[in-house]
């Protein structure tokens, strides 16, 4: 029982639903292999400082070798009664080797290990989550590459608005996963640092070498005091903001995903593996996993709102309250990754269909703007080309038809500096071809654009 563990102090063992409640083994054994190696590089300090000896060194590396391989293949005897992944691997530790695992906490305390565990924890995942942005942009630099020149209509308010390049579109949501590449490596920065050596909240009397230990665990600095290093978790808040905008970016292209596969739209087909049917429609086809990011944002999103609410009431130092960052820090990991894996390999499944794209782009008078630019560059003022297409475009609504279908005569009738040449500006391929500098949509810039993230993602 959990008197056990806390011997002497206590007068009776801890009541059962407490100890369930206060319990996190079930979720935090996740950490175990950091756990050890945490473990492993204390204990090897404690040994080069000579608080323990050699001896006590090759027994814990031992026991705990053993232990990581009972974990490993599942057979490690977890406990709810040593309450976390810490206790349950020490007691484990001490009944293989004896009197050198009671030694181990030496100088440390669950605060400043659980800590270091999370840290560890999270920059492995994190370089797994770069990785994955990694292969989505490459995903999205592939399609964007074949439809470099496939035009649709680009909108705003939902609109139709102007043309634009497909590529260039999906070239959009590449820079935005692009940044949060950026964020994460910047987020990196802070996670990667040494908390062990604050011990409980105040350091230890025992002469520790902190730097040694950062070394082994290939952290590039030491937290610098003692209280903070035991009681931030903004590292972990600061992630879970990173996460919540990655999702987001998902959520907001997985919206497109779903509109542009609806058939009204039907600019794209995603691949059969990617969705699935309904029990009672036979026809049906639906795009669950676009919908299911979407929903799981929301899910990433609170977890954020979460850990803040969770940090903002806590005085220093260590307060158990920061037992409950780890789930939500991990439900965040597992769906961001998932999330991430399957849209890397979705975007390659894409089916694009520029004839419903091009279909699309001739309806809304999408080369209003570009009709206004012409006039300009005969030498009217913006706001009086402004109106003179306006006046034309209603004409065509009225007409039922498209700005190109006018006749010159009839364009004329809304500005006598409309020429022959006006022609070119009017098709959708003109208008993209015009939009010709850096971030623009003209297929020639969309080339670039591409080589230009392939270098930045070193791809
Ligand atoms: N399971 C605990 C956590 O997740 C470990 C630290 C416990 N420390 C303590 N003083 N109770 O935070």
């Amino acid at each position: 029982t959990k008197s056990d563990v806390w011997s002497g102090r206590f007068s009776e063992p801890v009541d059962e639903l407490v100890q369930r409640y206060t319990a996190s083994v079930t979720f935090d054994k996740r950490m175990a292999a950091f756990d050890i190696q945490g473990s492993l590089a204390h204990a090897e300090m404690l040994c080069a400082q000579k608080i323990i000896s050699t001896q006590d060194l090759a027994d814990i590396m031992r026991g705990l070798k053993q232990i990581s391989e009972e974990i490993a293949n599942d057979s490690f005897d977890w406990q709810i009664a040593l309450e976390d992944v810490h206790m349950n691997i020490e007691r484990r530790l001490t009944d293989l080797i004896g009197d050198a695992g009671k030694r181990l906490h030496t100088g440390r305390s669950r605060n400043d290990q659980v800590a270091t565990d999370i840290r560890l924890y999270m920059r492995s995942a994190i370089d797994d989550i770069d990785h994955l942005l990694h292969r989505l942009c490459e995903s999205l630099l592939n399609l964007a590459e074949k439809h470099f020149d496939t035009i649709l209509p680009g909108f705003t308010h939902m609109q139709v608005a102007q043309p634009v390049t497909f590529g260039h579109h999906l070239l959009a949501y590449a820079e935005m996963f692009n940044r949060d590449i950026e964020r994460l490596r910047d987020c990196r920065k802070r996670v990667n640092r040494l908390p062990l050596g604050a011990a409980a909240l105040a350091g230890t009397t025992f002469p520790i070498d902190r730097e040694r230990v950062a070394k082994t665990l290939e952290f590039e600095e030491v937290c610098r005091n003692s209280l903070d290093a035991v009681s931030d978790r903004d590292f972990a808040i600061e992630f879970c903001a990173d996460a919540a905008l990655i999702m987001t970016h998902i959520s907001r292209m997985s919206e497109e995903l779903i509109i542009w596969m609806s058939p009204r739209v039907g600019f794209i087909d995603i691949a059969d593996r990617f969705c699935t049917g309904s029990s009672i429609m036979p026809q049906k086809k639906n795009p669950d996993v676009p919908e299911l990011a979407r929903g799981k944002t929301g899910r990433v999103n609170g977890h954020l709102i979460g850990l803040l609410m969770l940090m903002k009431g806590q005085p220093l130092a260590y307060n158990k309250d920061n037992q409950e960052d780890k789930e939500p820090l991990f439900d965040t990991v597992d769906t961001v990754s998932d999330t991430l894996r399957i849209f890397a390999d979705m975007v390659s499944a894409i089916t694009v269909k520029p004839e419903m794209m091009r279909q699309a782009a001739f309806q809304g008078y999408a080369t209003a703007t570009d009709l206004a630019d012409y006039l300009v560059k005969k030498g009217l003022p913006f706001r009086d080309a402004h109106e003179a297409v306006a006046r034309a475009v209603r004409f065509c609504v009225e007409k039922g038809c498209d700005l190109s279908e006018m006749t010159l005569e009839q364009m004329r009738e809304f500005s006598n500096l409309i020429e022959s040449d006006v022609m070119e500006i009017l098709t959708l391929e003109g208008s993209v071809k015009a939009r010709d500098h850096i971030g623009g949509t003209a297929p020639l810039q969309v080339k670039n654009a591409i080589a230009n993230m392939r270098e930045r993602l070193g791809l």
